[in-house]
């Protein structure tokens, strides 16, 4: 259950789910036809596999779906771990396209809002000059900087300058981020991607209004947004305690379902010019359609790509 200022550590509540999309781009980096190559992910899930075991292949996603059909567990099947690294596959893809899209349109600074175990600091290749900020808790950020500094992880392309600020996105995280170095009058290129249903409606209307007053002329914003999938699926839905289980804790629990302003409506109000596809047409436009049985689940969920 969450709290109005619950902290959390990385295999606590919703640290859990940075551990689980890790555990999603480690899978999907093992494809050959893969959507994203993420060379740390696997050490992400190895380093807290002690605490919580999540697979980092399919190798793992077989023995673990074979483990809970011998305990007769109801637990994920190896579909549901290779469907679960299928769509982060796809976001991850559209979100990298998106951020080189902005650097090729000249912007030099990136901020990733609840960066998670997010290494694209040093998979992209950034051009010269380019800051990325990453933005998420202490307890995260903590367990992230001694995983890559194990794996002794640079940025890549050579000028690409990582800052961590250790804030909560329900605080005043523009200070903090101004603080770090941020410049609000240069151009930037934000990303929301796997934030928005662990916000309260009223914080996640201030971050769009923060965003607003932050961003240049020139800047980018890439967001995923559920719309309301949280209330449309409801709290007994069975596929949504089959997805919390595939994470290991239960994801209806970490969701705030109040109501709030559609994404898209709102930032085309703010003054973005918004696009946006579904996760099921995007996937089908990498040649890699998602599950039909999750149909509605992958239509709803929606990949924006705005500028302004
Ligand atoms: C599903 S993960 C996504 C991580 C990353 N964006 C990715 O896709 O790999 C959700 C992340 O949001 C962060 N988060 C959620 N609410 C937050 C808040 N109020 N303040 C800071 N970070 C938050 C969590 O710590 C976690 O890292």
């Amino acid at each position: 259950m969450r709290t109005e200022d619950d902290q959390w550590g990385i295999t606590e509540s919703v640290g859990v789910t940075a551990l689980g999309v890790a555990s999603g781009r480690a899978m999907e980096t093992h494809r050959p036809d893969g959507l994203v190559h993420d060379p740390y992910a696997e050490a992400f899930v190895d380093a807290a596999a002690g605490e919580i075991r999540l697979p980092k292949g399919p190798e793992d996603a077989r023995a673990m779906a074979a483990e809970n059909g011998a305990a007769q567990d109801d637990g994920a099947t190896e579909a549901d771990w290779q469907e679960q690294s299928a769509y982060i596959g796809v976001r991850s893809r559209f979100f990298d396209d998106a951020l080189t899209a902005a650097t090729a349109d000249g912007v030099r600074q990136v901020v990733l809002l609840a960066a998670g175990l997010d290494t694209r600091a040093q998979r992209l290749d950034w051009p010269a000059d380019t800051v990325v900020y990453e933005v998420d808790q202490h307890g995260v950020l903590d367990f992230k900087d001694d995983v890559l500094a194990e794996q002794r992880a640079t940025t890549a392309g050579g000028g690409a300058r990582r800052v961590v600020v250790r804030v909560d996105l329900r605080h005043d995280w523009s200070a903090a981020l101004r603080e770090a170095g941020f410049d609000p009058g240069a151009p930037t290129a934000w990303l929301a991607e796997g934030l928005l249903p662990y916000l309260p409606a009223q914080a996640e209307i201030d971050l769009f209004d923060r965003i607003g007053e932050l961003s240049a002329p020139g800047s980018h914003l890439a967001v995923e947004h559920f719309g309301d999938i949280v209330h449309h699926f409801g709290r007994e839905d069975s596929r949504l305690a089959s997805l919390s289980r595939r994470f290991g804790v239960d994801i209806r629990e970490l969701f705030f379902a109040d109501d709030r302003p559609d994404a898209a409506e709102r930032l085309g109000e703010l003054g973005w010019t918004v696009t946006g596809r579904s996760a099921s047409e995007l996937a089908e436009s990498y040649g890699r359609p998602l599950d039909p049985e999750l149909a509605d689940v992958h239509g709803a969920a929606k990949l924006l790509d705005a500028r302004r």
